[in-house]
């Protein structure tokens, strides 16, 4: 499958920025044993990961806007295209020394993901869908789950921590979706959340209170290998409200009834 220019531009900075992160994830396995900690290495990982990211692609573009975790908003003097990096999804993983943390870029058009990419490093799978030409991992075309029921499914969600507000909603959710589903993951990573949902691995995921940058290519993916995606409450647009909800097309809705106690 041969992908637009601008994916392969965005491939190349994720795995620029996957290469520069595993090394740094190597040194933070170091660094658990000392007092310090790793956090202020970390924190320096992450921002070189997304200066390796906006110099290739604002390199490869440079009228278009940027929207990134770690530098913030830059209008383009191209309106109309902007991207959406998060160039370390799943700090906390990362941190504590967890393989399982990905680099995620989306490229907007009009307001639409148009291209994305979300690629986990330690595992070097490589997730990426364009609009109209499916989800795929690696040289692998992904698609969502067939499971019809509830009671057989596998849902992911993000717990929230640090006394963010949305805790009691949360576990309100889990309170109604453990007993009829066949179990809740807490992995840590919005971007990989939603590319397990569309490879199959997940059956649906939600989550209250993120970011437009941790869950903008996801979106796409999980589109593009046949689920639904929109917000815990109906009507809502997703990445302007921080709150998603995903599925395979036959669990979705029954799944959205029972986060939003329906
Ligand atoms: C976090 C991860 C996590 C989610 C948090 C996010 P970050 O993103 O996506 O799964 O539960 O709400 O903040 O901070 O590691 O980019």
């Amino acid at each position: 499958m041969q992908g637009s220019a601008n994916l392969n531009l965005m491939i190349k900075a994720a795995r620029k920025a996957g290469r520069s992160l595993v090394k740094d994830f190597r040194e933070v396995e170091n660094l658990q044993v000392s007092a310090k900690g790793p956090g202020d290495f970390v924190t320096k990982a992450d921002r070189e990961a997304e200066r390796i990211i906006r110099d290739e692609l604002m390199g490869g573009r440079p009228t278009y806007g940027w929207l990134g975790e770690e530098t913030g908003e830059t209008a383009g003097q191209d309106p109309t295209r902007r991207w959406i990096v998060d160039p370390l999804d799943g700090t906390t993983n990362f941190l504590h020394g967890l393989p399982h943390w990905a680099v995620s870029i989306a490229l907007e058009h009009k307001g639409e993901i148009v291209s994305a990419v979300v690629y986990d490093p330690a595992k070097d799978e490589m997730f990426w869908a364009e609009k109209g030409a499916g989800a795929w991992m690696n040289e692998s075309r992904i698609r969502v789950s067939g499971r019809r029921h509830m009671i057989e499914a596998i849902f992911a969600t993000g717990v929230p921590f640090g006394g963010r507000g949305t805790l009691p909603a949360t576990l309100q959710d889990l309170a109604r979706l453990m007993p009829v589903c066949a179990g809740v993951r807490r992995w840590g990573s919005a971007a990989l959340d939603l590319a397990y949902v569309a490879a199959g691995r997940y059956d649906g995921y939600w989550e209250r209170g993120i970011q437009a940058w941790d869950m903008a290519a996801g979106l796409l993916l999980v589109r593009e290998a046949g689920g639904f995606v929109g917000a815990v409450r109906t009507g809502d647009d997703p990445m302007e409200k921080g709150a998603v909800l995903a599925g395979n097309g036959a669990l979705y809705e029954p799944f959205a009834k029972v986060i939003r106690g329906e």
